[in-house]
């Protein structure tokens, strides 16, 4: 069983002397729950490769205190890091680099680069604080499935596992991933959309490219499927909502705006209108899906009027890819 717990001091201390001694512990971050151990302890973050079932090949990221501790793991650091960190750390922005030589091979999955990135949640501060050193953490949840956004998110997934200790640092406010820009090449690139978006990226950076993810990215974790409920799972324009549901006889749960849209025996779980708050909502949205035992998750498409809704839209297609 998973130990959840409240973030009080004594818990923080508790973790760091957990992570201290080798172990992975599960914290709260803005984003999501992440499942961490010691940047440098190559030992532990293999642990954490075998609770997530995590494909060895799948990079992981550094999350530091602030820039000094970033710059120790890497061995390029420029203006634009500069001026990205200062507009947008901490923060949901993650930065690619070429890593420094005492980074393990464990902590990068064997590649010459390493993704760092400094979390805002209170209880990961105080967690970094504590324990005194990057600590890299994928997201809290069994490898291909839906990212946690609650402590119990987290428990669930690894409720066969004995012993994590679980920092509940109550459901993320944001709720998507964080956005990757990788920093190696003269144009910087975004390997995976998140809330810092393209523009915000621009008014810094100047030109910015974005992967497309149809195509398989720089790295394994951007692969296709991803994110993705144990349902089967399409998304449908709203026009073609009602009409596929009418000739749906078992029932489907259905992510939508108008729960009025969605007759019986279907079960409508009702989606914000805002993007922030969708953002927010989805992967708990997933879950509850998941539970409800259907056939079939069935996502009532959201405009993509604005770069949140992008990349919400980029989480439902690897979800229903
Ligand atoms: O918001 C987040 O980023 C959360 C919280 C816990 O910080 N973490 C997270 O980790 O989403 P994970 O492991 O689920 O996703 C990390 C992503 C993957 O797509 C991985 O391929 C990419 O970051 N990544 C990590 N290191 C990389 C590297 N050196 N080069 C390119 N991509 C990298
Ligand atoms: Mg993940």
């Amino acid at each position: 069983m998973s130990r959840v717990v409240d973030p009080t001091p004594d818990a923080i201390e508790a973790a760091a002397a957990r992570l201290r001694a080798g172990h992975p512990v599960a914290f709260p971050t803005e984003t999501v729950y992440g499942l961490g151990a010691g940047t440098l302890d190559a030992a532990a973050l293999e642990a954490v490769y075998t609770l997530k079932g995590r494909p060895d090949d799948n990079p992981l990221i550094a999350h530091v205190a602030g820039a000094a501790a970033a710059r120790a793991l890497v061995t390029r650091w420029d203006t634009r890091c500069d001026a990205l960190v200062e507009r947008f750390w901490p923060g949901p922005l993650t930065l690619v680099l070429p890593k420094a030589a005492h980074v393990p091979d464990r902590a990068t999955a064997g590649l010459a680069t390493i993704a760092v990135r400094a979390p805002r949640h209170p209880v990961a501060v105080d967690l970094l604080a504590a324990y005194g050193a990057a600590i890299s953490a994928p997201s809290a949840n069994r490898s291909g499935h839906v990212s946690a956004t609650t402590a119990r998110h987290v428990a669930d997934d690894f409720a066969d596992v004995a012993d994590l200790l679980v920092l509940d640092g109550g459901p993320c406010a944001i709720g998507l991933e964080s956005t990757v820009l990788d920093l190696t090449g003269a144009t910087p690139v975004v390997l995976r959309p998140g809330s810092v978006t393209e523009e915000a990226l621009g008014r810094v950076l100047g030109p910015v490219r974005v992967l497309r993810i149809d195509t398989q990215a720089a790295s394994p974790g951007t692969s296709m499927r991803h994110y993705a409920p144990r349902t089967p799972c399409v998304c449908v324009e709203t026009e073609e909502l009602v009409a596929m549901l009418a000739e749906t006889a078992h029932p489907v749960a259905v992510l939508c705006f108008d729960t009025n849209a969605v007759p019986s025996p279907h079960r409508p779980i009702a989606m914000p209108q805002g993007a922030g708050t969708y953002a927010a909502q989805l992967y708990d949205a997933l879950r509850e899906a998941d539970r409800m035992s259907v056939e079939r998750i069935v996502i009532e498409r959201p405009p993509e009027t604005n770069e949140i809704w992008k990349a919400i839209v980029d989480r439902i297609r690897r979800a229903t890819a």
